[in-house]
């Protein structure tokens, strides 16, 4: 279920679409959904920017199901009768499933075993409805689970709004993930009214319908409450997120990677990181970010969609957006790699270095204040400081091509198109406009010219005036 609006975020984007761990809400019970069942049995139902949900999750090749007015839990799977169900139903037609799990879209912690354990739960207890519990210090806001008598079976469930003072002194939670003899669902649904607090067809409320059908209701409880909270506030969020980086950080400890002070660490959840590599505090690795073994990220630097090899040191407060580094590379401190960016094996980026579609050949540096963009750079080449590839000219871009072994002398702008032949040499705050030939040397600025005596007859001057 991932229709609602979210109201209590006070958002313009819907709730499954705000992010934990780096990825929206909804991203995460599909990723795990998919874990326990194929895509195509999956229906996502959505309703609020329907398209925008549709849109974020279309990688997945899950089923989607349009709710075009949400107006209730039990409303969503009305709509849902015809994908699950068949038309007819109710008239003899067989479903097309047995068993249907329902997940909250806002609930991104769930498990796959806690999904099977509910599943293999409801199928040994021959239920008609089995429900996912839990007990909360603080129960507030969720649905309570009233018990027959301290029993499996559940007499019914009753939101906060609806619940006497004793009702919500019961600390056991209904999740919002339930197994459902399909069937007996769809036979029974339409007994689901809008005669609550909220004028919402409330899918909780099928415990009571069941109940009064004798049909069997029970519950079971997960031993770790934190996998079912919900996120219906920011508040919530924030304390999913820490919860799942938290988690993740674990994760990579546990795989031999070294984090110091993990909760200054903004680490991802479908990052990868090898074997002993060391995370210093305040980093941030963000979305499909790869890293190999043998690194060691700085404190402060921020790298986002990139791909790091083996044995790679980044130097505190480099940022890197959807960037290649090959092993044995050394960046920053404060280099800025942005989108298109390759360095190759050994190779230095240094500080106020900022990189854009670029390679950089294997042994090449570019160490100090320079800006290469648009730019193949073989190796062994040395970029002197302040180098610029002036690849704009306004209108198009032009690229920038640097042969194996040549010497870019400091403060030398490269006016692309233009091309050094392997080996040679640029003179120091040269202006290059011009293809150089290989093992040439390139000047390109005003030479010298030197005024003996010029200062001192200046200063005599000035005190010739003053008197
Ligand atoms: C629901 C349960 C509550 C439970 C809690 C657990 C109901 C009535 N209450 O409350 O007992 O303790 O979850 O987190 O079900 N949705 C739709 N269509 C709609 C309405 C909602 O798809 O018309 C989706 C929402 O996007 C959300 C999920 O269903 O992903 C749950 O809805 P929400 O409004 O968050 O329910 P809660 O108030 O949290
Ligand atoms: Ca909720």
């Amino acid at each position: 279920m991932a229709a609602g609006k979210g109201t209590r975020l006070k958002s313009k984007h819907p709730k499954v679409l705000h992010e934990i761990g780096g990825k929206p809400i909804l991203a995460h019970v599909i990723a795990t959904a998919q874990k326990v069942v194929p895509a195509q049995d999956i229906f996502v139902i959505i309703g609020h920017e329907a398209e925008r949900v549709r849109e974020a999750v279309a990688g997945t090749s899950v089923n989607f199901v349009l709710q075009a007015a949400q107006r209730g839990t039990g409303h969503a799977l009305m709509v849902a009768r015809e994908a699950l169900f068949g038309s007819g139903s109710g008239n003899g037609k067989k479903s097309k499933y047995d068993q249907v799990i329902v997940l909250s879209g806002d609930a991104p912690l769930i498990t796959s075993e806690t999904i099977r354990k509910l599943s293999a739960f409801h199928t040994a207890q021959k239920a008609t409805m089995a429900l996912l519990t839990a007990d909360l210090d603080d129960p507030y806001g969720y649905g309570r689970v009233i018990r027959k008598g301290g029993r499996v079976d559940v007499q019914a469930i009753v939101e906060e709004k609806s619940a006497t003072s004793q009702q919500k002194k019961i600390r056991e939670i209904n999740s919002g993930f339930y197994a459902f003899d399909a069937p007996a669902l769809y036979e029974h649904i339409d007994r689901l009214s809008t005669e609550n607090a909220h004028g919402e067809y409330y899918l909780t409320d099928m415990a009571g319908v069941f109940h009064r059908a004798h049909k069997k209701v029970v519950a079971i409880k997960t031993s770790d409450a934190g996998e079912v909270l919900g996120s219906n506030t920011r508040t919530e969020m924030m304390v999913l997120d820490a919860r799942l980086r938290l988690a993740k950080c674990r994760e990579l400890l546990e795989q031999g990677v070294t984090i110091f002070y993990p909760h200054t660490c903004v680490i991802d959840s479908d990052v990868e990181v090898a074997a002993d590599t060391v995370i210093e505090p305040f980093v941030q690795l963000l979305g499909s970010t790869k890293i190999g073994a043998d690194c060691r990220i700085r404190s402060y630097s921020v790298i986002g969609n990139s791909v790091i090899g083996d044995r790679v040191t980044v130097k505190p407060g480099t940022i890197m957006e959807d960037s290649r580094v090959s092993a044995g590379a050394v960046l920053g401190p404060y280099s800025h790699l942005r989108p298109g960016t390759e360095v190759g094996e050994g190779a230095h980026v240094g500080n106020f270095v900022e990189t854009k579609k670029i390679k950089l050949g294997k042994g090449s540096k570019a160490n100090h204040l320079s800006y290469l963009g648009d730019a193949e750079i073989g190796e062994g080449v040395n970029i002197g400081a302040g180098t610029i590839t002036c690849n704009y000219d306004g209108v198009n871009k032009h690229k920038t091509v640097i042969e194996d072994g040549v010497f870019i002398g400091s403060d030398s702008t490269l006016v692309a198109p233009v091309k050094i032949g392997r080996g040679a040499y640029v003179a120091a705050a040269s202006c290059i406009t011009e293809d150089v030939p290989a093992d040439a040397l390139a000047l390109g600025r005003a030479r010298q010219s030197v005024k003996e005596g010029w200062a001192r007859a200046k200063r005599e001057a000035q005190k010739e005036t003053r008197r």
